[in-house]
């Protein structure tokens, strides 16, 4: 393995860009290529077997393209099935949890929300997550049932995405939330919606840098990290396996220079 080689990142669809912007935020000298497995969106509803096999498709495609660290920027994908990739395969695997701990220990109310897919929310790792970090927190989850493909289909802002999250955030509004954690990794695009819907005094947090930092962590513990003295800024590479527009529109609003193209995978 050597240090030049790219961080992989893969996520159910577009959603994980959120989770790769922090990552090249921090650690702007690494080669990235993620891959965006929006012909599969939503892994939310699948059984646990197909998020498995769909995370294995992937990381094998990674792999094949020379990763030397798989990031799975995808809730879902990481509560089902990243035990099982660390087991059959070599590489370092880095997985993305819904931010429980730091609401759970800043909550004043004693009570947070918290935003997810159905196969998040029914997963092993969060109901074991949730009981030891939030013994004594008042745990208000609800489904974001509906949003994964609104945001797929670009629709970040649009009057259905508005309706939709006003019904979803009801719970939020009844029980008096202090804090929201996102579970999933498309929802921190809908942040500025979320922001002007719940009331002023409500947080939302996400998992991106948090993330971004144990990437580094496991990189540089594994003597992988880039030399910034050698190597110059490489252009981050996106693929998609369906038409790579929203991709393009998403990548293309984060600002950096980017490569996106169509892959079959
Ligand atoms: C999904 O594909 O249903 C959402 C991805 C995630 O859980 O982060």
């Amino acid at each position: 393995m050597s240090t030049t080689q790219p961080i992989g990142i893969f996520d159910s669809g577009v959603g994980g860009t959120s989770i790769w912007r922090e990552v090249h935020e921090l650690l702007p000298f690494e080669k990235t290529i993620y891959l965006a497995d929006s012909k599969n969106a939503p892994y939310g509803e699948k059984p646990i077997e197909e998020i498995k096999d769909l995370s294995r498709k992937n990381t094998e495609k990674l792999l094949d393209m020379g990763a030397k660290i798989i990031i799975v920027a995808c809730n879902t994908a990481t509560t089902n099935a990243i035990k099982e990739l660390r087991n059959e395969y070599s590489i370092p695997f880095i997985g993305i949890e819904p931010a429980i701990k730091p609401a759970a220990l800043k909550s004043k109310s004693k009570t947070i929300g918290i935003l997810a897919t159905r196969g998040t929310l029914t997963s092993t790792l969060f109901s074991q997550t949730s009981d030891f970090y939030a013994k004594n927190i008042n745990i208000v989850e609800v489904e974001g049932r509906g949003l994964v493909e609104l945001i797929e289909a670009g629709e970040l802002d649009s009057p259905q995405m508005r309706s939709l999250l006003l019904k979803l955030l009801e719970p939020f509004f009844v029980n008096k939330i202090d804090y929201l954690v996102l579970g999933c990794s498309h929802y921190p695009y809908l942040i500025p919606l979320l922001k002007e819907l719940l009331p002023e005094d409500v947080i939302v947090i996400d998992s991106g840098e948090a993330v971004a930092r144990q990437t580094k962590s496991i990189l540089s513990s594994n003597n992988l990290l880039a030399n910034e003295q050698t190597v110059e800024k490489p252009v981050p590479e996106f693929f998609s396996n369906t038409n790579p527009k929203v991709l393009e529109q998403l990548t293309e609003a984060l600002k950096y220079a980017y490569k996106v193209s169509y892959l079959d995978f």
